[in-house]
């Protein structure tokens, strides 16, 4: 296949294309958001809607008591994942961005200190720049190691007295490279710092505990590894943060309604106005799928898949893969590489135009993580990124169509 083939990829003709079959292509972008979801949350989601259509915590009917109880368990199954305190911890948001937003606009003040990664994701980053620019706070961003972990020690060293918060990616959704959270997060604890841990790309994914590690905060989308669907996110806090992170947005809750002021109480304090109710339907759905299958094993065939396509494609001489040689406890199933001659988004296009392999091409909201892979200025790098349902076939099938370039 000659590299021409890149500019046909701007025919406006096939890009109009109307009637795609995408039940025959390829998904390779999980990381974005998982899909295909368990049938029992399209089946959740459907009778939601046929059958319920009601709003939560507002009614007294026998359709609100069950969207009521339905949330309840949807609770309860993320707390059990996490193995957090109590279900009451955990706060429905809207995406993995809210949950964030919640988290860092509610914990900081003027005249507090951040220390990140530069490998953050912009749902970190922009939160951070607003509030430096708005307010003062001042922020220090750690690089990574040459292996793409960030080194603890540097964490230790950045703090100062005015430390509020260490912020941390659980792994990066460009290469997948696993973060030391439990070793930052002691020196957070040591140090009196609050920890918040970005988990996007390891929630449903790899073993989370709450209880057991020094989180203090953990932020995750519910649409991505925990295969819910899009406009669903979660927040947990520790017992007793809730008092050193206010309310990001205010209004109704259905409780206390006397009142002017926000509840105190969770989850309340951090959940106003009406929640996404279809989507917490697909989401309990997908917690239950969950749990019936379990990550042990998901994350096995999912490092397995890495593997797979790394070893097919580590001797080409086309492609560059980045953080390739990674032991696999330190990799989910995200894998960035770049075809030589290729612009990112012009390979990712042919992908999909020519063999219905969908992946995502650029800098995937991470510009630092793109700076330190060398890959900022050229376009960033076509991601593959695996769920439970990705199987050997698809990743086979990637390989072949690159071999042809
Ligand atoms: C590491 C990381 N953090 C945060 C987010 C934001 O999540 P959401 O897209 O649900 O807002 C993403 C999404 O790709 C991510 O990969």
């Amino acid at each position: 296949m000659s590299k021409s083939r890149g500019s046909d990829s701007n025919d406006s003709s096939r890009l109009s294309q109307t009637s795609v079959n995408f039940m025959q292509r390829c998904y390779l972008d999980n990381a974005a958001t998982s899909w295909p979801k368990p049938e029992g949350v399209l089946a959740a989601m459907d009778r939601y809607h046929r059958e319920l259509g009601i709003a939560a915590g507002r009614g007294a009917t026998r359709a609100a008591s069950e969207v009521d109880a339905t949330i309840a368990r949807c609770r309860q199954r993320a707390a059990r994942l996490f193995n957090a305190e109590s279900s009451d911890r955990i706060v429905f948001t809207f995406n993995g961005t809210d949950s964030l937003n919640v988290a860092i606009h509610g914990c900081l003040q003027p005249g507090d200190h951040v220390i990140a990664s530069t490998l953050e994701h912009n749902s970190v980053l922009r939160p951070l720049s607003e509030l430096r620019r708005c307010f003062g706070i001042e922020t220090t961003f750690i690089e990574p190691e040459a292996n793409g972990r960030v080194e603890p020690a540097k964490f230790g060293d950045a703090l100062r007295p005015n430390t509020k918060l260490i912020a941390l990616l659980h792994a990066s959704n460009v290469t997948g490279v696993v973060q030391p959270i439990d070793d930052v997060g002691t020196i957070a604890r040591q140090a009196g710092t609050l920890m918040l841990v970005d988990a996007a790309q390891t929630a449903g994914h790899l073993p989370i505990d709450v209880r057991n590690s020094p989180i203090d905060m953990l932020a995750c989308p519910g649409h991505k590894g925990l295969l819910g669907p899009l406009g669903t996110g979660l927040l947990y806090l520790r017992p007793g943060i809730e008092q050193q992170v206010a309310s990001f947005r205010q209004g109704g809750t259905g409780s206390l309604s006397e009142d002017d002021r926000q509840p105190d109480r969770l989850p309340d304090k951090y959940e106003s106005g009406n929640h996404n109710v279809p989507g917490l339907f697909g989401l309990e759905a997908a917690l239950d799928w969950l749990e019936q299958h379990g990550i042990t094993a998901r994350l096995a065939h999912e490092v397995e898949l890495r593997c797979r396509l790394i070893d097919a494609l580590a001797d080409s001489t086309f492609v560059r893969l980045f953080a390739a040689n990674l032991s696999d406890e330190f990799a989910v199933g995200v894998v960035s590489f770049v075809v030589n001659g290729f612009d990112p988004q012009e390979m990712a296009a042919i992908l999909d135009h020519d063999f219905q392999i969908q992946t995502r091409a650029g800098l995937h909201c991470a510009p630092g993580a793109h700076r330190n892979l060398g890959t900022l200025a050229t376009g960033g790098t076509i991601r593959v990124s695996f769920g439970p349902m990705t199987t050997v076939g698809d990743v086979d099938r990637l390989v072949d169509a690159l071999r042809q370039f």
